[in-house]
């Protein structure tokens, strides 16, 4: 790198720190200023090379500008953007999701993961007519005031009593959360039975950050929900269409992955 690509980029991050909170889009250090992305790499404005380990947190699943993926979006981009109304990409792009995914029979497209698991819980709050939703502590389901709960309390094990992740979340919203420890069916099974009157739905992530669910026990969630006419939420924002072709869930009803996994 010479001196003015040096200053260049020194620059751009004193820009970011005036502009954006911490300096930062999110929660990747702002020091770092990417400029471009080829497949699994990315260079940054000084021109250094890194394999790129984030992949936009998650999204980029086939990598950085892959050629097909490019040409189709430039494709459809200069056909118009948005509509707000149904037009056919979308309309094939939902049954090819009903194709895929086992458990799916219509979609709704929202434009975050955050908006998806909030539509859900309160979809599961309106049909059971029943305020609490149970999650697991550690598990993220987006940044609305239900999800930011217990995701990484500074006392651990406080359950089944959530913990506020953030500031400016209503009092009121920690009585309709219930926290557990994953991978502890018995813990859910006892919870699930105490609160079933009052409970709309169990949310987890198939396979929670980094922890593989232990063998049987997204069945044994499965069963104990069904069981007390609880719903049961996969959020598979992470998981659909990376771990398998159709989400997680394809592949946790044999197990043998989650087996794999756990050992
Ligand atoms: C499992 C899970 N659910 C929900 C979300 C929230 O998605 P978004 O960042 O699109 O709001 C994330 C984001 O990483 C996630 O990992």
């Amino acid at each position: 790198m010479d001196q003015d690509g040096a200053g260049a980029a020194d620059g751009i991050v004193h820009r970011a720190r005036r502009v954006l909170p911490a300096g930062t889009f999110g929660n990747f250090p702002g020091e770092v200023v990417i400029r471009a992305g080829r497949g699994g790499r990315v260079w940054d404005e000084t021109g250094k090379e890194y394999v790129d380990f984030l992949l936009g947190s998650g999204p980029m699943l086939v990598g950085h500008a892959h050629p097909e993926v490019t040409a189709a979006a430039q494709a459809r981009i200069a056909e118009g953007t948005t509509f707000f109304a149904n037009n056919r990409w979308g309309i094939e792009l939902a049954e090819e999701i009903v194709r895929a995914v086992a458990c799916a029979e219509q979609v709704r497209f929202v434009s975050s993961g955050s908006e998806a698991d909030l539509y859900a819980m309160r979809a599961a709050r309106a049909f059971r007519k029943r305020d609490k939703i149970l999650k697991f502590e550690g598990g993220y389901h987006g940044m609305s005031d239900y999800s930011l709960m217990s995701l990484a309390p500074r006392q651990p094990g406080n359950f089944p009593r959530p913990i506020p992740d953030s500031a400016g979340i209503p009092r009121a919203v920690r009585d309709d959360v219930l926290v557990a420890p994953f991978n502890d069916l018995d813990s859910v099974a006892g919870l699930v039975r105490a609160h079933r009157d009052e409970l709309a739905a169990v949310i987890v992530e198939p396979l929670q950050r980094i922890i593989p669910p232990r063998p049987g026990f997204l069945a044994g969630l499965r069963r104990i929900t069904a069981e007390n006419g609880v719903l049961l939420i996969f959020d598979e924002v992470v998981t659909g269409f990376r771990l398998a072709y159709g989400g997680a869930r394809n592949i946790t009803v044999s197990f043998p992955i989650c087996a794999r996994w756990a050992r």
